[in-house]
């Protein structure tokens, strides 16, 4: 006859003993398996007498639960120490930062045209966008520059068929607007990629950016342009600026003249920035020619009006110190991360 009691201290102690989840489970096969020592007591069964089968067979049962009730509690023991030790063990620091995110930022190109744009809104300008590819009506023959005119051969461009190019400069848009304007009073800024036969280096590309306002009405005074080329100078460089107007040519425009700025690293003194003449070339500008506001259907007995021409790359690279204009079209993050808005 089986001993009972023995068999129950024996798998008592085992499990109580068992290190680790590993030996346990060798126990459990051992007392509780199929071929274990609890279900071995089962097939004695056939050799115990009759009226005590019942007996023999409760006092098994009995044996199994108590075995199985001993096998879950270690187990539950031993998987809890065993968290408890890798949570020990892996140490997790919650005052690490997080890893942030990589998000892009707009080009410093798009972040000045954009505060060229509030700044001319904010004094009452219009933004018009136009086309890129242009008609050679609007860039050229309508701004006083004929098939023939030497003025051409400064803006030559991509042409897609003798009469459409890419446009060589913003103001191909002006010449529509003052078209679809005709004979009403304007006041607009037109920004925009323009495209020329330009050699590449530090401070030229065959392709560029620039911003053109446009103001037509009657008795535009020029002093008033005057008063907003300042504005806009002092506004991007610095409230101490001063500007001057030089005369020049640009077929579109009489009179014309050149726009310095005050240099705003040397205050006006000199130095490399100003090539030491405390003055910076920052635009072209004029009063519209009356053969332009004619052509467009203007009376220019009736109305005048001026139009000036900024390139945004110049304003860049002198508010930001940007030594070469090729940095603006190879996003480099290295250069990009500097305008960065969230950093
Ligand atoms: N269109 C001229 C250029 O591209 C700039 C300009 C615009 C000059 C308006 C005078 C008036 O160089």
């Amino acid at each position: 006859m089986a001993n009972f009691e023995e068999l129950k201290q024996q798998f008592t102690a085992a499990f109580e003993n068992a290190e680790n989840l590993e030996q346990l489970n060798a126990l459990r096969v051992e007392y509780l398996g199929k071929k274990g020592q609890i279900s071995a007591l089962m097939k004695q069964m056939k050799d115990v007498p009759k009226e005590e089968k019942p007996a023999f067979g409760q006092k098994v049962n009995e044996l199994k639960a108590e075995a199985t009730a001993l096998f879950d509690k270690k187990k539950e023991e031993l998987e809890s120490k065993a968290l408890e030790e890798k949570l020990a063990s892996e140490k997790i620091d919650l005052t690490l930062p997080g890893r942030r995110p990589s998000y892009g930022n707009l080009n410093p190109l798009h972040l000045v045209e954009q505060e060229l744009e509030d700044l001319f809104i904010g004094l009452g300008y219009q933004v018009i966008e136009g086309d890129e590819v242009v008609d050679d009506l609007y860039c050229f023959e309508r701004a006083n520059i004929p098939k023939d005119h030497p003025a051409r051969a400064m803006q030559d461009s991509l042409y897609l068929d003798p009469e459409h190019l890419l446009r060589t400069h913003t103001t191909a848009i002006q010449m529509k607007v003052l078209e679809e304007q005709a004979p009403n009073p304007i006041k607009v800024v037109c920004p925009g990629k323009v495209y020329r036969r330009d050699d590449d280096d530090a401070t030229h590309s065959h392709q560029f950016m620039q911003i053109e306002g446009l103001v037509i009405g009657e008795h535009v005074p020029l002093s008033d342009l005057k008063g907003t080329l300042e504005f806009f100078a002092r506004k991007m460089f610095g409230q101490d600026r001063e500007i001057r107007f030089r005369p020049s040519f640009f077929p579109f425009t009489e009179p014309s003249v050149e726009v310095d700025v005050s240099c705003h690293m040397c205050g006006g003194k000199g130095c490399p920035t100003c090539k030491g003449t405390g003055w910076i070339e920052i635009l072209g500008a004029g009063e519209v020619h009356p053969h332009v506001l004619e052509m467009a259907g203007y009376d220019p007995k009736k109305v005048n009006g001026f139009a000036f021409g900024i390139g945004i790359e110049r304003v860049a690279m002198l508010k930001y110190g940007i030594d070469d204009i090729r940095h603006f079209y190879t996003n480099d993050q290295r250069f990009n991360k500097n305008f960065d808005r969230f950093d």
